[in-house]
Formats: structure tokens, sequence, C-alpha cells
């Protein structure tokens, strides 16, 4: 492995490091369950994290349904009768290919395995296999130097053929060593492994009383197409949006939220002609992308990969994954599906109501097809913790160097969007000053009072949370330098660390400027 390529390795895991451990720190995020050695691919937003995530909900919600004449919304239940599961094809197909090692114990998603074989200097020395990473090229090369050089073997390694184990012939997978095992064919056959997880309605837990947490928002959404549609003066071309929480019985949880078991979903079903289907799905990709460049996610760090016909479900005439540049890899945050009429042909033939819309202009019944963007939360909360967080060597009041860590929020997402101080604690008329512009700006905006320790270390603490601006109350304030200050603070930009003086009066409207 090159010493580049390895230090940029270890400076991205080190990175990971600093943001899951600033999660933990300061409130945004905690292991579910922690003080019971928690619960894998759980996790708990804590008050910062909530605020966080409450931001980004509103926003999408505001951007996508209250902005929009075509949108309206929905909010299902998590529970839904087993026959939707089963026309979905959920029940039968949403599963994952999985692997043990006999040897390591440890369990695998077979398309996440990658196996190449160790070709050195044209003779072949069995295989090597790697979990999914962003340097899979570079961790599989350096597998095959440990055996060239723990074999004595000389001569040019072959360029690598990649692959997943979901690939793999019987008579391949049988010198195929698992990632972490000393000997090769530990790795079981992959089976298909469902990823809902089952539960019981009502006391008897027989097999007629089996349904699923929902594994996606989107089929309450197909389920009641029709109810909508009569009750709200919408004809397609128009969206259904949906915010909440799905469950997948995830085989590797990973990535700190990335992949969890618990986690939500913020989906729009589309409906539409079905000639107008892949102009709508080129369309909603722009405003998907848009909608990230507003929350502070740019453009140059998001992918767009257009799926090929191999690799998308059956029905899709076309998907794009947006994929954003996590210090982990390049990994899916949103997909933009073209889904066709698959889901309510399904629902319709399942539950033998009729789902079809009748256009009074062409005097024609057809099923809409449909156009899905549909968004992870929690991936985004990451993506905007992962695109804010900084660090910079900064001087301090005392003239020495320090590290300054600062999230870069767009003011619009940030937990807090005004810290509120007065200067000294024991000054009264300051404190009661800095409670008055508190009282003032809390009714429009979240505002954190501090009183503690010196105006610089309060800066500091807000910036690590990604507070964009700081109010300080101080003697100007109240009057004792003259009557030209009288009634002004100070507001402290966080990424600039500018600071201007603003009439009180005047106040309110400049943050709310800045953070709407
Ligand atoms: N209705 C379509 C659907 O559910 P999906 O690609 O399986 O499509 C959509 O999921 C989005 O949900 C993903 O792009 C991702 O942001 C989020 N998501 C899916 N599985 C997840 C998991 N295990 N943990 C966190 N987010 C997940």
């Amino acid at each position: 492995m090159s010493a580049s390529k390895s230090s940029s390795d270890n400076a991205r895991n080190v990175l990971m490091d600093k943001i899951v451990s600033l999660c933990k720190r300061r409130g945004f995020v905690f292991q579910s369950s922690e003080i019971y050695g928690g619960l894998n691919g759980c996790w708990d937003y804590g008050p910062l994290g909530a605020e966080l995530k409450k931001n980004l909900k509103d926003y999408w919600w505001r951007r996508m349904v209250r902005d929009r004449d075509d949108v309206v919304g929905m909010d299902g239940a998590i529970l839904q009768n087993r026959s939707v599961w089963q026309a979905s094809g959920h029940e039968k197909t949403f599963s994952d290919p999985l692997v043990d090692c006999k040897e390591t114990k440890a369990r695998f998603r077979a398309d996440q395995i990658f196996y190449t074989p160790a070709i050195i200097g044209g003779d072949s020395h069995g295989y090597v296999s790697i979990t999914e990473s962003p340097s899979m090229e570079e961790e599989a090369q350096q597998k095959i130097r440990k055996i060239q050089k723990k074999g004595g073997i000389k001569g040019e390694i072959a360029p690598l053929d990649l692959k997943p184990l979901t690939e793999a012939t019987a008579e391949e997978r049988a010198q195929i060593p698992s990632p972490n095992a000393t000997e090769p064919g530990t790795l079981t056959e992959p089976r298909q492994f469902n990823l809902m997880f089952k539960t019981y309605v009502g006391p008897v837990e027989d097999d007629k009383n089996v349904t699923y947490l929902r594994p996606e928002t989107a089929q309450a959404i197909f389920v009641q197409f029709k109810n909508v549609l009569e009750t709200s003066r919408v004809k397609p071309p128009f969206g259904i949006a949906q915010i909440g929480k799905a469950f997948r019985n995830e085989i590797n949880p990973r990535n700190f939220t990335f992949r969890s078991r618990e986690f939500e979903q913020m989906e729009i079903e589309y409906f539409c002609r079905p000639e107008d289907g892949m102009r709508l799905l080129d369309e909603w990709l722009e405003t998907r992308l848009k909608f990230y460049e507003e929350i502070g996610i740019p453009r140059d760090k998001l992918h767009i990969l257009d799926v090929p016909e191999k690799e998308r479900a059956h029905y899709s005439k076309g998907t794009y994954d947006i994929e954003y540049e996590f210090p982990f890899g390049v990994q899916e945050l949103e997909g933009v599906a073209y889904r066709t009429d698959y889901d309510l042909t399904k629902h319709q033939e399942h539950s033998g109501k009729p789902l079809e819309y009748f256009d009074p202009n062409t005097k024609e019944k057809f099923i809409p097809h449909v156009v899905e963007p549909s968004a992870g939360v929690d991936r985004t909360v990451l993506a905007l913790i992962c695109q804010a967080f900084d660090e910079e060597t900064v001087t301090n009041d005392k003239g020495k160097e320090e590290t300054r860590t600062v999230l870069r929020f767009a003011p619009r997402m940030a937990p807090i969007k005004c810290g509120v101080f007065p200067l000294l604690k024991n000054k009264p008329e300051l404190v009661a000053k800095a409670r008055e512009v508190q009282e003032m700006l809390r009714v429009h905006m979240n505002v954190f009072y501090d009183e503690g320790g010196a105006v610089g270390r309060r800066y500091r603490r807000q910036d690590e949370i990604g507070t964009p601006f700081c109010v300080t109350i101080d003697f100007d304030t109240l009057g004792e330098n003259g009557d030209e200050t009288k009634d002004t603070v100070t507001v402290r930009e966080r990424d600039a660390m500018t600071q201007e003086r603003i009439a009180i009066k005047d106040l309110l409207g400049y943050l709310l400027e800045r953070i709407s």
C-alpha cells in the first residue's frame, strides 16, 4: 500500500472518530440502551441531534409539501395489514444474502465481501477477500503482498479483479478465506435473509396474526392513494409525501448511524401519466439536488449514480442514487426511482379494489405511474454533521495558538441559532438585559443563554455545536459608555468570527434574515 493512500485512509478514520466523539460529547447522538451495553444498529438523538433532525425534517416538509401545490402530506401507521407486505413483494423478496464464517462466527452480507485471485508472477496463490471499504483495491493489494512475503514469492502482482462473493462459484467459495479467518473455505453458502422485523398483532402469537414493522414508509402511501385522491382535490401529476420511521434487520449495521436497524425516511410518491415518467424522474433529481444545496451540502460533494439496468429493481425504468462523500466512502443518501405502475398494480391485484384514475379530459382510465424520491433522515443528518465539521488553528485571547472545532452548519439547519451572553454573570443589570433579549428571540428561534466562563470560552462552546450567531450584552448595552451605544449588542458570527454592533430593536430582523 502506498504511504499516501494509507495515510489518507488513516486520516479518514481519525476524522470519523472525531465526529463520532463530538456527537456523543455534545449530545447529538448516543448509543441506544448504552447503560445496558447498547443495541446494535440503534441510536438515540440527544438534545442537539433532535433539534438538527427536526430542522431537517421541517425544512423538507416545507420545501416538498407546503411550498408546492402538487404535493400533499400523510402520516401512515408503522404496522400495516400483512397483505400489504405480501402484495408489495417484501415478504418474499426483501432480503439480503447472508454468509456465516464457520471459523470466526462472523456474519456478513455476501454482496459486501469482495474477493480476488492472488496471481503473483503469473502463478495462482489462492484468493484474498476483504469487506467493503473506500480503498478495497489497496487493501486487497496489501493482503496479496503479505502472501508474497510469507511464501518468499517474487514477481509482479496481476491486476486485481474484485468481485462480490455473490458471484463466486461453489468451487471458488471453497478456496476463498473469510476476511478475518486463517484458512480458506470457512464461508457458508449465501442464503437469503429477510430484513423485515416480524411481530404479532394481538395476544395470540400464531401465523394468522403475523405482520412486520414497515421497512419503508412508501407502501402506506400506495395503499391510501385512492383515499387521498378522493379527499384532497389533487389529480395526477401529484405527490404524497411522508416522513417516518422504518425498520430493517440489517445484517451488518455500520458506519455510525449510516446503516441502522431503526431509521427515518422522507419519501414522496409522485403519481403521473405513463408518458411523463422519465421526464419527471430527471426533474425530481434536480429538485432534490437543489434541496441538498439549500441545506448546506454542496453539489461537488454529491455524486449521481445512474443505476444500470441490471442493478435496478426489475420494475424500475430508471433510478438515480444521490451519493455523498462521507469520510468512510461515497455512499447513498437518497434514491430517486421511476417505479412505473408496479406498486399500484400489485395492490389492485391483491386487494381487488380499483386503483385507477379516471381522467375526465381524455375520458380514459389508467393506473398512474410513480416517481419516488426517497431520502434517509439519519443519513442526511450524518452528512450535515460530516460536511459541517471543521478544525482550524486560531490565536486565543492570551496570544496562544489553539484548535478551534467548528460545525459550519447552514444557519437554517443549526440546532441553536443564537447564543445570548451577559458579559458578566455577577452584574444583575447585564443578566436582566440578557434575559430580556433571550425572551424576545426565543419566540422565533432556538436560543441558548450562557453566563459561565470567559466570553471567548462561551463562543468556542457554541462554535463546536454550530451556533451561527452569539449576542453579548455588555456595559455599552446599559449605556455606561454614552448614548450612542446604549441598547446595542455585539453580534459575533461563527465562521468569520467577525463582530458587529447592532441595536436591540434591529436584532430580531437581523437574525431572522440570516437563519431562515
Ligand atoms: N421506498 C424506497 C426505499 O425504501 P431504499 O433505497 O431502500 O428505498 C431509501 O431506502 C433511503 O432510506 C436510502 O437512500 C437511505 O437514505 C435510507 N435507508 C435505507 N436503509 C437504511 C438503513 N439501514 N439505515 C439508514 N438509512 C437507511
